[in-house]
């Protein structure tokens, strides 16, 4: 297979042009609605789900006019992930409808944002109502829906972190806890893990730990401790060994004091990696031993996604001392947040601190309501069962595909990694770009990451269903057969 595979990725990479992250393949079949359709290998495409919902027509501009103007007056940073970019036009819980109304299995969840579904109604009548009231003030005067959005953020939190302050994006929300865990202790060295990411402006791009998401431009004051990776790691699941390497950082790398440590609870952009057990608590330990701040990044891993718990750090039994997140706090409404005690809190109040649209009422009724709807349609527990379900059958189809190294993850917030060989765990780079496309081909549209992209990246809706994920296996189990 490697052999034949090696001959005809090499050309498909030889194509793939300028961009790392764009790709060339042959497109798989007819429209996903097609239902049980014979695959052009003579294979039986799986049905995708039935859903009561038929999107209005779109009569809007096609994906070769939007690609046009994208490429002339949008950054040339942006990427897209298929040979033959989609134009998604539409979108209903757990499906997304392209230009011409072919529907698509999102497991990617716009990278782990969309956690109640794609148009939820409750979240978009909050929204709606609160922006025909009132859009905007400031904070300069009082208006109950960031009242009460703090109000009910702080409720599902351990200890004593109720004090939230609202930012637009993850980024934001690290950046600011830094700051605070940089003035409380009043030392600057922060530690974070290897393969991390926590965003993309000055501070966070420091924190962020993987050379393909920093620039070459000054980022002072942190150290990236190893990553307590179970697949990839130096020492294997054994949690305590890595934590000995913060310790040894703190001892040979600052003054011996520190301002924080920041972890996400499982690595998102870093290929869905869960650390080590055993590790969050004893590094926990070694950073409060030295006066340093703990920070939980929940931007990926928050909201119900990881199933067993509401946030991922409550998996490690740790009890954090802030908490930044983003993402699925909004359902794909700009908004982020800190959260953290009323000690640490008090910090922001040597200088004036503010953030203009930070909590605006828009965003905290639509962020609200999002709560709501994760409580009423108990989105946890859809996160826990469906989720060790799919996982269960991603195992069993790594007992197929040899080309699967590694099933991991929890509750929907899953990872495959792909592998040509794995022993030596070489990543299947081009591989997976070529199940990617075939899996398109059949209607499921699954992210992609990890540091060498070779990790499939599950992070769905949390209203996905059990025939959800059969149908993404067995679309997989195609896609993989005809490597
Ligand atoms: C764990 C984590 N932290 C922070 C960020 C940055 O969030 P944003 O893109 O909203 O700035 C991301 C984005 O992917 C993330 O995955």
């Amino acid at each position: 297979m490697r052999r034949l595979m090696g001959r005809r990725l090499s050309s498909l990479i030889a194509g793939a042009g300028r961009r790392r992250f764009s790709f060339l393949a042959q497109p798989a079949v007819a429209p996903a609605e097609a239902g049980a359709i014979l695959h052009k290998d003579a294979k039986v495409v799986p049905r995708i789900p039935r859903f009561d919902y038929t999107p209005p027509p779109y009569d809007g501009p096609r994906a070769e006019e939007i690609l046009r103007k994208r490429s002339e007056f949008l950054s040339p940073s942006l990427f897209h992930l298929y040979r033959k970019p989609l134009n998604i036009v539409n979108g209903r819980m757990q499906y997304l409808f392209d230009e011409d109304g072919r529907r698509y299995l999102d497991a990617f969840g716009g990278i782990a944002t969309v956690c109640c579904g794609h148009c939820h109604p409750d979240v978009i009548e909050a929204i709606i109502n609160q922006t025909k009231r009132l859009q905007h003030s400031t904070i300069f005067y009082l208006n109950h829906a960031i009242a009460d959005f703090a109000e009910a953020l702080a409720s599902k939190m351990p200890g004593d972190l109720k004090v939230v302050f609202f930012t637009n994006s993850g980024t934001e929300a690290n950046e600011l806890a830094l700051m605070i865990a940089r003035l409380y202790t009043g030392c600057h060295d922060i530690i974070s893990l290897r393969n991390s990411y926590h965003g993309n402006a000055a501070g966070t791009m420091g924190a962020t730990a993987q050379c393909n998401w920093k620039f070459n431009v000054i980022q002072s004051g942190v150290h990236h401790a190893l990553n307590p990776d179970p697949y990839r790691g130096v020492f294997g699941a054994d949690g305590e060994k890595y934590a000995r390497d913060v310790k040894e950082i703190i001892d040979f790398g600052t003054s011996g004091q520190i301002a924080g440590f920041i972890s996400e609870s499982i690595q998102g952009v870093g290929g869905i990696v869960e650390l080590a057990p055993g590790y969050m608590s004893a590094v926990y330990k070694i950073i409060r031993n030295v006066g340093g701040l703990c920070i939980a990044d929940e931007v990926q891993a928050g909201f119900a996604r990881t199933g067993s718990h509401f946030w991922g750090f409550e998996t490690h039994g740790v009890v954090p001392d802030i908490v930044t997140m983003a993402k699925g706090i909004g359902n794909g409404i700009p908004i982020g947040a800190v959260i953290t005690t009323p000690k640490i809190a008090q910090v922001l109040t040597q200088r004036s601190y503010f953030n203009t649209f930070g909590g605006n009422p828009a965003c905290t009724a639509g962020g609200h309501a999002v709560l709501k709807v994760i409580d009423k349609e108990n989105l946890q527990q859809n996160a826990l069962v469906v989720g060790s379900y799919l996982k269960n059958r991603l195992k069993a189809l790594q007992d197929k595909h040899e080309i699967i190294g590694d099933v991991r993850g929890e509750g929907l917030m899953l990872g495959v990694e792909l592998v040509t060989d794995r022993h030596l765990k070489t990543p299947a780079k081009a591989e997976i770009l070529h199940v990617m496309e075939e899996m398109k081909g059949m209607g499921v549209l699954v992210g992609k990451g990890g540091f060498y992209g070779n990790v499939f990246r599950i992070t769905p809706p949390l209203c996905f269903t059990k025939e959800d994920s059969d149908f993404f296996v067995d679309v997989m189990d195609i896609a993989m057969s005809k490597l």
